[in-house]
């Protein structure tokens, strides 16, 4: 049910992260790029998107919080580890093959929840599902996505999708929310945990950009009603328990994944509480700036986690290389950001698709390399780890997340 006028629950002044177009007097044109692209790597992309999009927007896509060392730090973890190469195994293909939510999936890589897709493409979200459903992925829709649930799902008929929730104060908004979500069709509710304050994006104080809060997911529960961008930031929900989880559960009967997971604590609340998956994130550096890389968080999380439920991660993904870790260090899916909103602005949702199937190209190639048959195999792969001179094994497999295989020096049987 839509929210009858009056916002006197908007009590605390919640400032967000997306933020009003205070700056911009005109939006600059925006993409209606579609078709195909030409792709080296998927950091590149980065810099060809500078060149097609306003600065503004430009800047909240790309940036992180304050210093960007969280944001950094992402990209870099995945070097502290290699793969190491096999070619006697009479591999002669691989398979990337999985299956997630009950959809098949050719790859373990799927799309993020991100809002601006509109800021990136005309034809924002409504684009993107085309690109993911041609990539044969999932796509999660955002809370602030930039066009309404039922326009994107209208867009791309039987595409599988999530729907990630940023939770209100005003259990009204959930479970209007909520409803559409469900009765469109999607796979799994995220709810992200990590966003209770905004991230101190500095790119966004130099452009003086402003997201706005007045997306129409947001405004459609208004139903008319003059809602202030500062009352839109002031109903997020700060403080979230297990209680949120049970009640959104409750509401959908959809499972239920948790996204921002951090710490091995809050995985087991998530979990204890019937999180039916775990989002290891830490929004792409975009949240708290003196955050742990992701990846270097990932094998504890997954560790205290002991395969209950399957592991969601993102954050700095640019290789097939960086999934071939990911999945190698206790994650079971790998979700792509902000290059997929770079394919979009350059290609519309043949870009978006381009991207998946160049990642999907490079982890083809990794697998074939490490003679890992199919994504099981690459789950128990043992990586190398160059500063210890020692072959660890990060995946989930109980008593210890980093237990030492063989080391430099001195070989070590370890026992189960
Ligand atoms: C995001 N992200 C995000 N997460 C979320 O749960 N809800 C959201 O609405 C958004 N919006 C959003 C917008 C933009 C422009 C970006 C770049 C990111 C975070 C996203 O889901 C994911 O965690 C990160 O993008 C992963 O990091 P990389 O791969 O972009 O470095
Ligand atoms: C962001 C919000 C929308 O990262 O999550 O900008």
């Amino acid at each position: 049910m839509k929210k009858q006028l009056h916002g006197a629950l908007f009590a605390a002044a919640l400032l967000m992260t997306h933020l009003v177009a205070a700056g911009e007097t005109a939006q600059p044109e925006v993409s209606t790029a579609e078709g195909p692209i030409s792709i080296i790597n998927l950091n590149d992309l980065e810099k060809e998107a500078a060149r097609v999009l306003p600065r503004g927007a430009f800047g909240y896509v790309q940036g992180g919080a304050e210093d960007e060392v969280t944001m950094d730090a992402n990209a870099t973890s995945f070097n502290r580890v290699q793969i190491i190469p096999n070619g006697l195994t009479g591999l002669e293909s691989v398979s990337m093959q999985t299956r997630f939510l009950g959809v098949d999936l050719p790859s373990p890589v799927i799309l993020a929840p991100m809002a601006a897709h509109g800021l990136v493409h005309r034809d924002a979200d409504k684009a993107t599902i085309r690109g993911t459903q041609k990539a044969g992925t999932i796509m999660a829709i955002s809370t602030y996505s930039s066009v309404p649930i039922k326009d994107t799902v209208e867009s791309a008929p039987g595409a599988p999708f999530l729907f990630q929730i940023y939770m209100s104060r005003d259990d009204g908004f959930n479970r209007h929310v909520l409803e559409q979500a469900t009765a469109a069709g999607a796979r799994a509710i995220v709810i992200t945990v990590d966003s209770g304050a905004p991230g101190n994006r500095e790119a966004d104080a130099r452009n003086n950009y402003n997201y706005s809060m007045h997306t129409p997911i947001v405004m459609d529960y208004y139903d008319g009603e003059n809602v202030t961008q500062t009352q839109a930031r002031a109903s997020r929900k700060v403080g979230f328990t297990g209680d949120d989880i049970r009640t959104v559960k409750q509401i959908t009967g959809l499972p239920v994944l948790v996204k921002g997971i951090l710490s091995p604590e809050a995985a087991v609340l998530a979990v204890n509480a019937g999180a039916d998956g775990i989002w290891v994130s830490n929004h792409g550096g975009r949240q708290m700036d003196a955050a742990p890389a992701a990846f270097d968080m990932l094998p504890l999380i997954a560790k205290a986690v002991g395969k209950r439920v399957p592991i969601v991660f993102d954050s700095g993904i640019r290789r097939g290389s960086h999934v071939f870790k990911a999945l190698a260090s206790g994650a079971d899916i790998v979700a792509l950001g902000r290059p997929a909103l770079y394919g979009l602005a350059l290609g519309g949702s043949e870009g978006v698709a381009d991207v998946f199937r160049h990642l999907n190209g490079e982890l083809n190639t990794v697998m074939i390399l490490a003679g890992t048959p199919d994504v099981e195999a690459v789950k128990r792969a043992k990586l190398f780890d160059p500063e210890k001179r020692e072959i660890i094994d990060r995946s989930a497999t109980p008593p210890a997340a980093q237990r030492v295989v063989t080391s430099y020096a001195t070989p070590v049987v370890i026992c189960e």
